[in-house]
C-alpha cells in the first residue's frame, strides 16, 4: 500500500485495504461509502488544498483498482483442475428436489440392485464407471491400437475440447473403459492370492439409429476375473450361475466362438430362451435361444497394460447388456421405454 499524507484518506486506505481481503467480490470496494465520503470532503476544502486532496484520492481509487485486477486475473490463471473423467462426486449437498412420496425407484435401478446382489454374493465388488472418458479406456488399454479397424464398431459422442494428446473426450461406448482401473485399483490383491473380482454395472452410449432394440443410452454389465489358473470353465459357470438365479430357473447355456480385441479366445455367450424351454416365442424371436453376451479370457496385451503379468495370471471379462436382461425378465416390447419418463410405463414397477 502507498503512504497518503492527507490523514483522512491514509486513515481510509487502511480500512479500505484491510477490508479488501475479506470480500467475496472485490470490485465491491471501489463503491466503498468512505470513498464517496472522500469525494464529497473535496467541495469542503480550501481551495490551495483541493488539488493536492483530489491528486491523492484519486491514486488511492487507481491503487484499488489494481488490486482488484489483481484478484481478478489470478483467479482467472489458475483454475482449479477438473478432472473431466471422474465419476460423479456422491458427496456433494443434495439439491431440494420434489417430495418422493409419488417416486418408484426406476426399472433399471431396481434390477441393477438385483445383479449387484447376487454378483455380491459370488465375491464381486460392484464399481462406477464414468460418463465421460478417454481414448486410452475406451480403445488403447484394451488392445484397439490408433486405426484398429474394431474401433469403428464403438460408434459414440466426442467432445470438442480435446485431452492433453490432443484426443477428444469421449461418451462410454462399452463399461469394458473400466478394465484396466479395476485390474490396477485391486492388482495389490493377487499377490496374497486374493483374486481381482468386480463388476461395473453403469450407463453406456451409442450414436444408433433408434428403434424398439436400439437406444443412444443403455445399460451394461461388466465383469472382470483374474486370479491364477482362472480358465473359460469358470467364466461358462461363473455366467450360468448369475443368469439361474436371476431368472430362478435351470438354464441351458452355450458358447460360440467371436473376436473382440480384449480377450482371447472370445465367445458369444447364449442362453436357452427362459420363457418357452426354447419351443420358441416372441421374447427370443422364435429361435428358442438367445445370444446374450460378449465374453472372453482377458487378452494378454489388456493384463501387461495394467502392470499384471500374464504368465503368472489369467483372467476371463463379459459385457452384458442390462436394459436386455430386464426386457426379457419383464416381456418388455420396446427399449426406449426405459429412457422415456413416462409415468404409465414406470408405475408398473
Ligand atoms: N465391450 C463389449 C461390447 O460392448 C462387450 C464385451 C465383450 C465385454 C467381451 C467384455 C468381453 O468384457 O470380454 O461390445
Amino acid at each position: 500500500m502507498m503512504t497518503y499524507q492527507n490523514p483522512d484518506i491514509a486513515k481510509a486506505a487502511e480500512t479500505l485495504f484491510a477490508r479488501l481481503e475479506t470480500l467475496d467480490d472485490p470490485a465491491t470496494i471501489l463503491r466503498a461509502p468512505e470513498l464517496g465520503a472522500l469525494y464529497l470532503q473535496i467541495r469542503t476544502l480550501p481551495n490551495e488544498v483541493k488539488a493536492p486532496f483530489g491528486r491523492e484520492l484519486n491514486e488511492l481509487k487507481i491503487e484499488l483498482q489494481g488490486r482488484v485486477d489483481e484478484s481478478k486475473s489470478s483467479s482467472l490463471e489458475s483454475p482449479a483442475r477438473i478432472d473431466v473423467t471422474a465419476p460423479m462426486d456422491v458427496n456433494v449437498p443434495l439439491p431440494s428436489l420434489l417430495p418422493t412420496e409419488h417416486g418408484s425407484v426406476h426399472p433399471l435401478t431396481q434390477e441393477i440392485q438385483r445383479v449387484v446382489d447376487i454378483f455380491g454374493r459370488m465375491g464381486f465388488v460392484a464399481e462406477e464407471s464414468r460418463e465421460i472418458d478417454d481414448q486410452y479406456h475406451m480403445f488403447e488399454s484394451l488392445n484397439f491400437p490408433k486405426g484398429h479397424p474394431a474401433r469403428d464398431d464403438y460408434d459414440t459422442f466426442m467432445t470438442v475440447e480435446t485431452d492433453t494428446n490432443g484426443d477428444p473426450f469421449i461418451a462410454p461406448a462399452h463399461t469394458s473403459t473400466m478394465q484396466n482401473r479395476i485390474l490396477r485399483k485391486y492388482h495389490e490383491q493377487l499377490a496374497s492370492g486374493e483374486a481381482i473380482a468386480a463388476i461395473v454395472p453403469d450407463r453406456v452410449f451409442r450414436n444408433e439409429d433408434l428403434d424398439a432394440r436400439h437406444e443412444h443410452t443403455f445399460y451394461q454389465l461388466e465383469g472382470v476375473y483374474v486370479s491364477r489358473g482362472v480358465h473359460a470353465g469358470m467364466l461358462i459357470a461363473t455366467l450360468k450361475t448369475f443368469l439361474e438365479e436371476y431368472y430362478g430357473q435351470k438354464l441351458e447355456v452355450h458358447v460360440n466362438p467371436y473376436y473382440f480385441p480384449f480377450t482371447e479366445p472370445s465367445f458369444e455367450f447364449g442362453l436357452s430362451c427362459p420363457f418357452c424351454a426354447g419351443k420358441g416365442c416372441s421374447v427370443c424371436s422364435h429361435e428358442g435361444s438367445i445370444e446374450l453376451l460378449g465374453c472372453g479370457m482377458i487378452h494378454p496385451h489388456v493384463l501387461r497394460a495394467a502392470d499384471i503379468d500374464p504368465a503368472g495370471y489369467t483372467g476371463f471379462a463379459f459385457g452384458c447388456g442390462i436394459d436386455r436382461l430386464v426386457m426379457m425378465k419383464n416381456q418388455i416390447e420396446d427399449v426406449r421405454h426405459f429412457e422415456s419418463a413416462k409415468l404409465d410405463f414406470l408405475r408398473q414397477f
